[in-house]
């Protein structure tokens, strides 16, 4: 037993605590859905680095459902891009039930992509072509989404092509109201078959995961879809991926979410986890009563709601020194003068505009007064995005500006500082060091050196 066996420890507990809840129904609309073992209930959860933890039925397979919307909705984003798929499929909370009438007055334009109605819409805006068929594009998708290759349950999908008629009514009602270059009616039997892409609770929570992760499955380390489309997905599925509980959702759990009737849900931790949950009994919403209740109690158990942010706070600097304070400053010789201290600020971590926005405030509070050094060692720092390298570098142009001796220890160059390097918006008094005494010793020789 390994040390991170604490974590399915905690699925485990979750497990415990939810499995004796009998409450809800089974989805009988689609009949061979009223089939399903109603005590099934499966956890999952994938890290951003890929470590799988699961408990109970999480191998058990079913089928996708509602929880292909946002997938295939991610697939549209990819192909047609934000403003083309705006125009057909709006992404505004509908606060009705996921099969609701949900068309825009007078465009008949879908409220969002997460009710039938915009589901059908995306789906058929998903490109038809010989060589490249609407449904194969969509099964390639989902089982890059899994990171292996999925299949359809041709029962269920046979049984929902039979019952399906208050969808195709939808389908007709759309094609009716508005211009959609393409057409729903026939559309809808694709998405019938999307509805019924067979999957286990891991394939959700690493689905989910890679919407968490910026698009890039963490298991395969495959380029599902680009970052800026996980992040629009992710968006959608928190303000209408639980239908008429979205609100109360965002509220209480604080994650994007997204269930299906067949008792699949998923919820991912933006930059943390993907989780998912299968429980077949259905709360009257269509989402499954207890993985509702236990991913609820993940997310207030591991805080990942996302508008706590409690871990971050103070993570990125690690030390800010002022040059009288002895312990901490280099204090690097200077010949007959003795030796001088240099103040010092040391970050880790991955920068982006938030924490160099601390680092910065960290030079602020060690730099001297007047004229003197200051040192910012970067050593521990992991990633520098480009926001963050364009604020850093501007910063410490302004310290050098202010008559600061300034020197950077970066030995990966993590700031491009270095002569030659493309970057602009530089400063020429700043220079990049591979340890913090070079750097220190640098400043007390003076910037000419
Ligand atoms: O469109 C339908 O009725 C189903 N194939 C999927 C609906 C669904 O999963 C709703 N989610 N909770």
């Amino acid at each position: 037993m390994g040390a991170a066996e604490a974590v399915t420890d905690a699925l485990r507990e979750l497990h415990r605590r939810f499995a004796g809840l009998r409450d809800g129904q089974l989805a009988d609309y689609i009949p061979p859905l009223a089939l399903a073992d109603p005590g099934a209930f499966g956890l999952a959860l994938i890290s951003m680095d890929g470590h799988r933890y699961s408990t109970g039925d999480a191998d058990a397979l079913f089928t996708l459902q509602s929880v292909s919307k946002p997938f295939v909705y991610a697939l549209a984003l990819s192909v047609l891009g934000l403003d083309e798929v705006g125009r057909w499929v709006n992404a505004e909370p509908s606060g009705e039930a996921f099969n609701a009438i949900s068309l825009e007055p007078v465009t008949g334009r879908p409220d969002n992509a997460m009710v039938n109605a915009g589901a059908i819409v995306t789906t058929a805006l998903i490109p038809d072509t010989p060589d490249a068929p609407r449904f194969g594009r969509i099964l390639d998708c989902l089982s890059r989404f899994a990171g292996r290759r999925l299949d359809v349950d041709e029962q269920v999908y046979a049984s929902e092509a039979l019952t399906g008629d208050r969808n195709r009514a939808l389908a007709y009602l759309i094609r009716s109201a508005g211009p959609l270059p393409v057409d729903p009616v026939a559309a809808v039997e694709t998405y019938f078959r999307q509805c019924a892409v067979r999957v286990t609770t891991l394939d959700l929570a690493a689905m989910a995961a890679t919407l968490a992760h910026g698009g890039v499955n963490p298991l395969t380390g495959d380029a599902v879809v680009p970052e800026p489309v996980a992040a629009q997905v992710l968006a959608v599925m928190a303000t209408c991926g639980m239908y008429d509980t979205s609100g109360d959702w965002l509220l209480r759990v604080g994650l994007p979410a997204k269930s299906g009737v067949s008792g699949g849900l998923i919820a991912a931790g933006p930059a943390r986890f993907g989780l998912a949950a299968y429980s077949p009994l259905l709360d009257p919403t269509g989402t499954s009563v207890r993985g509702r209740a236990a991913l609820g109690a993940l997310s207030e158990r591991l805080g990942l709601h996302l508008m706590h942010n409690p871990a971050l706070a103070g993570s990125t600097v690690t030390l800010v020194a002022t040059a009288d304070e002895p312990s901490a400053a280099p204090a690097v010789s200077r010949g007959s003068a003795g030796r001088e201290r240099v103040a010092a600020v040391a970050a880790q971590g991955a920068l982006d505009f938030t924490a160099a926005e601390r680092v910065l405030y960290a030079l602020d509070e060690a730099r001297p007064r007047e004229t003197g050094a200051v040192v910012l060692d970067l050593r521990r720092v992991t990633a520098v995005d480009t926001v963050a390298r364009a604020m850093l570098r501007s910063g410490l142009g302004r310290l050098a500006e202010d008559g600061v001796r300034t020197a950077v220890a970066d030995p990966a160059d993590r700031l491009a500082l270095l002569p030659g390097t493309a970057e602009q918006g530089g400063h020429p008094a700043v220079r990049p060091f591979p340890s913090r005494e070079e750097a220190a010793a640098w400043c007390v020789s003076g910037p000419a050196g």
